[in-house]
């Protein structure tokens, strides 16, 4: 049965739209400001030395879609970084019918049955306990539950056992993410070598999986489909360090907004629609912040000439702003929808995945808000990250802070 729609409190203010700015501004100071300002009268507009800024939605989508124009590959674009840490074939650095045909292969990595199987399995157990302690009355800081989840989720998809791995496996996370910053354009040998190191704990799970070849695990089944060693290997990498960050971002911010909208100190208020919760948290959100493309003919875009080899910086979490602030009720336009994914050829492959983790938790949260009433009890923003984030964010029977 679908639940009824989520309306936000008559005197909900923008506080959630605030805090995503103090997020973005907390994490990237400067760039943050830099592109305030760059996109405030234009939404698509050429900054030299950075590229053409990509701010409006059609054309971030047309960007994301037009492979005839414009390529992951090349230099500058993200692609290029990643090469010599993951090697040639992980699907974010590759373009055209080897990319196609890869992500074929893939395809039900991710399906309804391996997704809830994932889910239940790795995550369930976290957010049971989480909710067993609100429910005691105890605050839940509900960032490091996301980070715990993203591990242990990702940690299953790739082989890994238990708990004692799961932090090897956020610090690995974290000592990567602290190596790329908005100018990093290539990494040297002993950064390639520093990263290759930090992801061995995934790799070599992976292969261990891998080599057992079971269809109980996603790179066992990967093994039987055909894929080598050296390749799932090297998917292991991305598909980690994609899927820990990202969800590990939005999920605070997401309860940041319901709390911030009025939704989750009413008990009985929060009995949400939790699709259109998680959508239009990820619409508010949009965790991966930016992605980058690079003109590989030139072409026009929003009657802006591009030259071969200018560099696009698509940005996202720019694209998907409307006024008003989060309102789970509101259907966002038909450009925006979904663009925190991606759009065209390399949307995201985990999306199915990202979803249920990000309804299990915000549906606890919710589910326990329903009952008592919540409130975020502490919350601080972290700084000079990648992705933008919560320290923390605690969420409780307490006062509001
Ligand atoms: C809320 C969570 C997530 C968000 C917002 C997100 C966002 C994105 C975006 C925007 C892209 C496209 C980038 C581009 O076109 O340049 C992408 C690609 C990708 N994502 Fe996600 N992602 C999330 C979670 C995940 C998870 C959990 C996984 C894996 C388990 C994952 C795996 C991937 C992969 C492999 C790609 C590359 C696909 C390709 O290049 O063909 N993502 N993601």
């Amino acid at each position: 049965m679908r639940s009824p729609a989520l309306t936000r409190h008559p005197a909900a203010t923008d506080a959630g739209g605030r805090w995503e700015s103090r997020l973005i501004r907390s994490a990237h100071p400067v760039v943050a400001r830099v592109v305030d300002l760059a996109v405030a009268r234009r939404q698509v507009t050429r900054v030299p030395g950075v590229g053409l800024l990509v701010a409006d939605p059609e054309a971030a989508r047309r960007v994301l879609s037009d492979t005839a124009h414009f390529a992951k590959q090349g230099p500058g674009s993200s692609g290029a970084l990643w090469t010599p840490v993951l090697g040639e074939r992980v699907l974010l650095n590759m373009d055209g019918p080897e990319h196609a045909r890869l992500r074929r292969v893939l395809a039900d990595l991710f399906s309804p049955r391996i997704v809830d199987e994932v889910c239940r399995d790795a995550a369930q157990p976290l957010v049971a306990r989480a909710a067993e302690r609100l429910r005691a009355g105890e605050p839940v800081d509900v960032a490091r539950l996301a980070r715990e989840v993203a591990a242990a989720v990702i940690g299953l998809v790739v082989g890994l056992s238990g708990g004692a791995d799961r932090a090897e496996l956020l610090r690995a996370s974290d000592d990567i993410e602290s190596m790329v910053t908005w100018r990093t354009r290539t990494f040297d040998e002993a950064a390639v070598d520093h990263a290759r190191r930090a992801l061995a704990v995934v790799q070599d799970a992976a292969e261990a999986a891998h080599r057992a070849a079971s269809d109980d695990t996603v790179m066992g089944r990967l093994a039987l489909q055909g894929v080598s060693l050296e390749e799932a290997r090297s998917l292991a990498a991305a598909l980690f360090l994609t899927g820990v960050g990202t969800v590990s971002s939005a999920l605070p911010r997401i309860v940041g907004q319901l709390a911030d909208a009025g939704l989750l100190d009413r008990p009985g208020a929060a009995t949400a629609d939790l699709d259109a919760v998680i959508a239009e948290g990820l619409r508010m959100t949009t965790p991966s912040l930016v992605t980058l493309r690079r003109c590989s003919r030139p072409t026009e875009l929003h009657g802006i000439r591009l030259r071969q080899d200018e560099r696009v910086v698509v940005l996202l979490w720019w694209a998907t702003r409307l006024s008003g602030g989060f309102d789970p009720a509101r259907r966002p336009p038909a450009a925006m929808r979904h663009l925190w994914f991606g759009a065209g050829s390399h949307f995201c492959l985990g999306a199915p995945l990202a979803i249920a983790e990000l309804r299990a938790m915000a549906g606890m949260v919710l589910e326990v808000a329903a009952e008592r009433g919540l409130a975020v009890t502490r919350r601080t923003a972290a700084r000079r990250v990648l992705v933008p984030r919560y320290a923390e964010l605690s969420v409780g029977a307490g006062a509001p802070g």
